[in-house]
């Protein structure tokens, strides 16, 4: 560990160590927290327990899509307040890359589901919606794939700054048009275990190498 952090080795671990060694504590870079630990686990339990009565008795299997890699802990934490059967399924989507912090609506798909979802009733689970071109995309190309619903749920919803009309049946929370980051979110891929939402001040924030 040592030696990685001194840099005198260079295999892509110690790189990453080298990185993650020079990252920011993220309380130099938190102007406010937003949604504290507790506010989200109740939130996030309230939403288990409407989407379990809504899917209760559901005539078909239910499908959670987690979109990686910022859903990862919403669904981790939600799906322990799902009482219906479900099963699980992700797909990973690039649509800015580190620096840039507004979508371009040019969706890639970096990682396709494993499971057939024709005749599933599909949930997709989102860490936030923004200008709501990400989910556009992703709901048109699974639309082709003919599920028996599909249906939106999103942690975060920055409803100001949406460009693309998107249905979102759940939502967490409603927030400002302000940079976040936890519990998912990431700034530059970090920060994402951090157990509440918190907004960046962006004028401290030091990229890292
Ligand atoms: P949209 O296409 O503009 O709706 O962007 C959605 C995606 O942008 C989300 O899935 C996040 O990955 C990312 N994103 C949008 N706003 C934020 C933010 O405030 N913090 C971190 N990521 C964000
Ligand atoms: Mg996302």
């Amino acid at each position: 560990m040592r030696r990685a952090v001194a840099g005198i080795t260079k295999s892509p671990v110690d790189h990453y160590l080298i990185q993650a060694v020079k990252m920011q504590p993220y309380n130099e870079i938190l102007a406010e927290t937003l949604i504290d630990p507790e506010t989200l686990q109740k939130r996030v339990a309230e939403l288990g327990a409407e989407i379990s009565r809504d899917y209760a008795g559901a005539d078909g299997p239910l499908l959670l899509i987690c979109v990686l890699r910022g859903g990862v802990p919403f669904l981790v934490d939600l799906m322990r307040h799902i009482t219906v059967p479900h099963m699980l399924d992700f797909m990973a989507i690039s649509s800015y890359g580190s620096g840039v912090r507004e979508s371009s609506g040019d969706v890639r798909l970096t990682m396709d589901l494993m499971t057939n979802i024709h005749d599933k009733h599909v949930l997709l689970v989102e860490d936030i919606i923004d200008s709501g071109n990400t989910i556009a995309s992703l709901l048109g190309l699974l639309e082709t794939r003919q599920p028996k619903s599909l249906k939106v749920c999103a942690l975060l919803d920055k409803a100001e700054r949406r460009e693309a009309v998107v249905p979102v049946h759940y939502c967490g929370f409603t927030i400002p048009n302000k940079f976040v980051f936890g519990y998912g979110l990431d700034l530059d891929e970090y920060y994402r275990n951090l157990p509440f939402i918190g907004v960046v001040d962006l004028k401290k924030y030091k990229p890292g190498p």
